[in-house]
């Protein structure tokens, strides 16, 4: 017999969505036009100026040293940008010793479960919730502590709902607005609302995920950073280019955190990973300090993406969707779908519901069971308003061929 694996990851569930996508790259292999509205990447490609920024910075002689170690925590240009585009978006300005650029701000996360949760220790969580969140904690021996909510507070906790979980061993609160998986975004007064309890209930630090922050489009994000100046001492937040400039495998993200927390990262990422990748860092800072009408244009393609998708998700008999504030998700009820027929046996999960989607419309998407909210399913609009309507069309019509 082998030696056993580290107990630690007996907790700790597979990535569903990884699942969901070999199964749809399975079909594809077979020659199926497979409608990818499970993937959580824009279409679309990086600003040109980002890719002849990398090119430029690889030319022979361009940046002496560039591919060479950068300090762990990323090249000073970058931290700078990132600070600017702090104060640019949020209002207020942190110290590049407060930055970490990270391979993603997946890996943010990560590096900050590492250095802040331990056994004993509670994580609260809204759900529905992105998979890695309670998967970190878990890892780390600590216990995610979920909140649940419903469609309608629109997938958004009240100042009720979280009071009532923060206590004692709350070492953290993780929020991501907008959300993924349900495309919510708490506006200002909503957000300070949380704030408060927050600040007056709880002693744990406040995490907020706004890797979304550039993709909200009924009213401008805010930054519980920019509403509790007060308590900057605990809050830290979390974003990357993934998303806003369609980055997502050049894997650059960063934390912003309070200086001891940044030293602890520090540490963390110089004994793992290091540096980002040096090129990368290079075409972040190019992002970040280029123009950004293409962010723009990208953000008006979801907003216009939102309603094709929505729209046409209500036209299914069998499903509701509601309008998401953020993001590029559309999280549609499902459970309407429940009782058709599928292999031989009447529809009983949200993860038949997506099984079904994939074998009868050959659409790609995610249970949400797998983001703590079964009877849903999360549709991404990162693809063409031709093939939001084509494969919701595909979905109409494998519902109306199931119902006989
Ligand atoms: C809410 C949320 N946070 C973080 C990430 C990770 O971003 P990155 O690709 O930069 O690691 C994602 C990616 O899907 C996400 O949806």
């Amino acid at each position: 017999m082998p030696l056993s694996l580290a107990k630690r990851l007996d907790v700790v569930q597979p990535s569903v969505t990884l699942a969901m996508n070999a199964r749809a790259a399975e079909l594809r292999a077979t020659g199926v036009d497979v409608f990818a509205f499970g993937v959580g990447e824009p279409d679309f490609d990086p600003p040109s100026f980002v890719l002849e920024a990398a090119r430029n910075a690889l030319a022979p002689g361009a940046k002496p040293g560039v591919s060479k170690y950068t300090a762990v925590t990323g090249i000073p240009a970058l931290k700078e940008a990132i600070c600017k585009k702090t104060a640019h978006a949020r209002g207020w300005t942190p110290k590049p010793s407060q930055v970490t650029v990270t391979v993603g701000a997946k890996h943010a996360l990560f590096n900050l479960a590492l250095a802040l949760y331990e056994p004993g220790d509670e994580v609260v969580i809204p759900a529905p919730y992105w998979v890695s969140y309670p998967e970190q904690v878990k890892m780390f021996g600590a216990e995610p502590v979920p909140v649940p909510t419903t469609e309608a507070t629109g997938f958004k906790m009240t100042p009720d709902s979280f009071a009532k979980v923060l206590g004692p061993k709350t070492k953290a609160v993780i929020l991501c607005t907008p959300s993924n998986p349900t495309g919510s975004a708490y506006d200002e007064s909503e957000l300070r609302a949380l704030v408060e309890v927050w600040k007056t209930k709880s002693e744990a630090y406040l995490i907020v995920d706004e890797i979304y922050a550039d993709l909200v489009y009924d009213f401008p994000h805010v930054s519980a950073a920019t509403l509790a100046p007060d308590a900057r001492d605990r809050i830290i937040i979390v974003d990357g280019v993934s998303k806003s400039y369609a980055m997502t495998g050049w894997r650059i993200g960063w934390s912003i955190a309070p200086e001891r927390i940044a030293k602890a990262l520090d540490t963390v990422q110089g004994q793992s990973t290091t540096n980002a990748t040096a090129i990368a860092q290079q075409a972040a800072l190019a992002a970040l300090t280029g123009p950004q009408d293409e962010v723009a244009a990208m953000r008006d393609a979801f907003m216009k993406r939102r309603s094709v998708m929505v729209d046409a998700l209500n036209t299914v008999p069998g499903i509701t969707c509601r309008r998401p504030e953020g993001a590029f998700y559309a999280f549609a009820d499902c459970r309407g779908l429940y009782g058709l027929p599928y292999k031989g046996k009447p529809i009983a999960t949200d993860e038949e519901v997506a099984f079904f989607l994939l074998d009868e419309a050959h659409v790609a998407a995610v249970p949400g069971g797998a983001f703590g909210a079964p009877g849903y399913v999360r549709f991404s609009y990162a693809t063409s308003p031709e093939r939001i309507v084509a494969g919701v069309a595909s979905i109409k019509a494998a519902v109306a061929r199931a119902r006989g």
